[in-house]
């Protein structure tokens, strides 16, 4: 192949980036994410800091990534800020230590922010990409997040070409980048199969700074086995959407499904595509989990419409084995546009995500471990939650085993308020939320959602509240059962006295 471009050894690459610099990364979880040059920049900042130099640049990303970026980064503690969204159990541990800083925000709205300059400078973009042109077009590999707008406004880019991914993906990508406002329009998608952008993303070639030749599989962990558990709690869902359609509240040819990221989701989907009650859907959403694919290949998905590709390499080699098949069946677009809330609020979502913990008043908690501890971030559930026709939140309704309820008094920390939260539904039921006031509200989550050994206590919350307010709030009360678990590691017969 002949290019005009600079052929770089990773390392060669690395070098060019600068400490302080801040750069913008290809990857919607592990998959399209940048390896090689993130990898020897790792090393880079391992030789600097040995010399006795500082080195750090801020990483912004589509969400999360593999271990050869976030990973390598952390451990060689290269990461000045992050943001939006991360998964590595390492650089977890950093930004809950408060050694590096980070900006947990909504997928959908990265790209305008970084557009207007509210994170600063975007120095280098480092993009994985199947296939380039001479005249700067890049084919993206197997996700979009936010490339397209990373390349767009860097000040230099470096292109990682991936032998691994086939050139022949060329047309399962739409790059489609809003005006911002007041001259932003409508972005034109009425079904989730609309295609209203360019298959490429075109790039100022002067801009490219080199390409770095690369082999490497997406680093995607894959998903643990189904269990009896995930699986109610997708039955439950099932079930529960069966009968909205029965009641005439979603029509007969079924409305889009967004899927959450993690185990919990994936197994929900699975269960919703054995369910003989849901007819065959589409998807618009920003992750395509492995449970997708046998559902593609049956027909019960007919389209998705995502961000990435998040499969484990056994799922991958399917749909790559099989590339027309698929590339008829899936979109995949930037962050910006698969978790816009004006085509969420007009297709009509369904949208099913995971918390950490569910309130009494149906706030939901997705982020925050006992209020403080940062598990993965808000990621995309919040564009869609506030904007989806039917917002469903699952969960199982206790962690670690049975000490944590999932169904607290008061959420630890809020990531979707009950304004938007409508189904809350764990193994043991589903809490419809819709027309019903907080109290109501409060005893329906004890009743169909807590677990056997929760629903004496929070029971007894209820009751301890009392009525005669709008909200049962009790500013005592409220974190009791979080501050049970701190002092006797478990939530269970909780002495509510000791709290008051
Ligand atoms: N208290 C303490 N820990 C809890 C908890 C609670 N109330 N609820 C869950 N956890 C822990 C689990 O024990 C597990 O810990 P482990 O990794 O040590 O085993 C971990 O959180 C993950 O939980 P799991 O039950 O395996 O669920 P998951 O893999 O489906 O992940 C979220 C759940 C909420 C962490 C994940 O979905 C997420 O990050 N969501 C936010 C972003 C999002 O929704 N994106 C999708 C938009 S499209």
């Amino acid at each position: 192949m002949s290019l005009p471009f600079p052929i770089l050894a990773a390392e060669e690459a690395a070098e060019m980036i600068q400490n302080g610099q801040s750069i913008g990364f290809s990857g919607f979880t592990a998959a399209g994410a940048a390896k090689a040059v993130p990898f020897a920049l790792a090393q880079k900042a391992r030789r600097e800091h040995a010399a006795g130099r500082p080195f750090k640049v801020g990483v912004m990303t589509g969400a999360s990534t593999g271990k050869s970026l976030d990973g390598a980064l952390a451990e060689a503690e290269a990461i000045s800020f992050r943001t939006p969204y991360q998964g590595n159990a390492l650089l977890r541990k950093q930004i809950n230590s408060g050694q590096v800083k980070f900006f947990d925000m909504h997928l959908s709205s990265v790209a305008q922010s970084v557009r207007y300059g509210a994170l600063g400078k975007v120095h280098w973009a480092v993009v994985e990409a199947c296939d380039i042109t001479a005249g700067g077009g890049v084919v993206l590999s197997t996700s979009v997040g936010n490339s397209n707008t990373y390349m767009r406004l860097a000040d230099k880019i470096i292109i990682e070409l991936n032998a691994r991914h086939p050139t022949s993906l060329l047309g399962m990508h739409d790059i489609f980048e809003p005006k911002d406002p007041p001259t932003r329009q409508e972005i034109p998608i009425f079904s989730a199969s609309d295609r209203v952008g360019s298959p490429i993303c075109i790039v100022d070639p002067k801009k490219i700074a080199g390409v770095v030749l690369t082999d490497l599989a997406d680093e995607s962990a894959g998903f643990d086995e189904a269990t009896a558990l995930t699986d109610r709690i997708g039955q439950n869902v099932a079930d529960f959407l069966a009968a909205e359609m029965k009641l005439g509240r979603i029509p007969r040819e079924f409305l889009p499904l967004q899927s959450g990221v993690g185990n919990i989701a994936n197994a929900v989907l699975a269960a919703l595509g054995q369910s003989r009650d849901i007819p065959a859907f589409e998807m618009y959403t920003e992750v395509l989990q492995d449970s997708v694919v046998p559902l593609l290949e049956n027909g019960r998905c007919k389209f998705a419409s995502t961000c990435s590709l998040t499969l484990s390499p056994e799922a991958m080699r399917k749909v790559t084995e099989n590339l027309d098949y698929y590339k008829s069946r899936i979109i995949m677009r930037p962050q910006e546009i698969t978790n816009n809330p004006e085509i969420v609020r007009r297709l009509g979502i369904v949208s099913m995500n995971t918390a950490i913990e569910v309130d009494l008043g149906g706030n939901v908690n997705s982020t925050h471990v006992m209020g403080k501890t940062m598990m993965n971030g808000i990621g995309g559930s919040g564009d869609f939650t506030r904007n989806a026709y039917l917002s469903i939140f699952s969960c199982p309704s206790t962690a670690k085993g049975g000490m944590i309820s999932a169904i607290v008094p008061v959420a630890s920390h809020m990531d979707h308020s009950e304004h938007s939260v409508q189904i809350i539904v764990t193994e043991q039921g589903v809490a419809d939320l819709r027309g019903k006031d907080p109290h109501e509200r409060a005893l329906l989550i004890i009743e169909k959602c807590a677990h056997p050994d929760y629903k004496e206590q929070l029971r007894d919350y209820l009751k301890l509240v009392g009525p005669g307010s709008h909200e049962p709030m009790s500013l005592s009360l409220g974190f009791a059962m979080h501050r049970q678990f701190l002092r006797h590691g478990d939530m269970r017969q909780i002495n509510w006295d000791e709290y008051r």
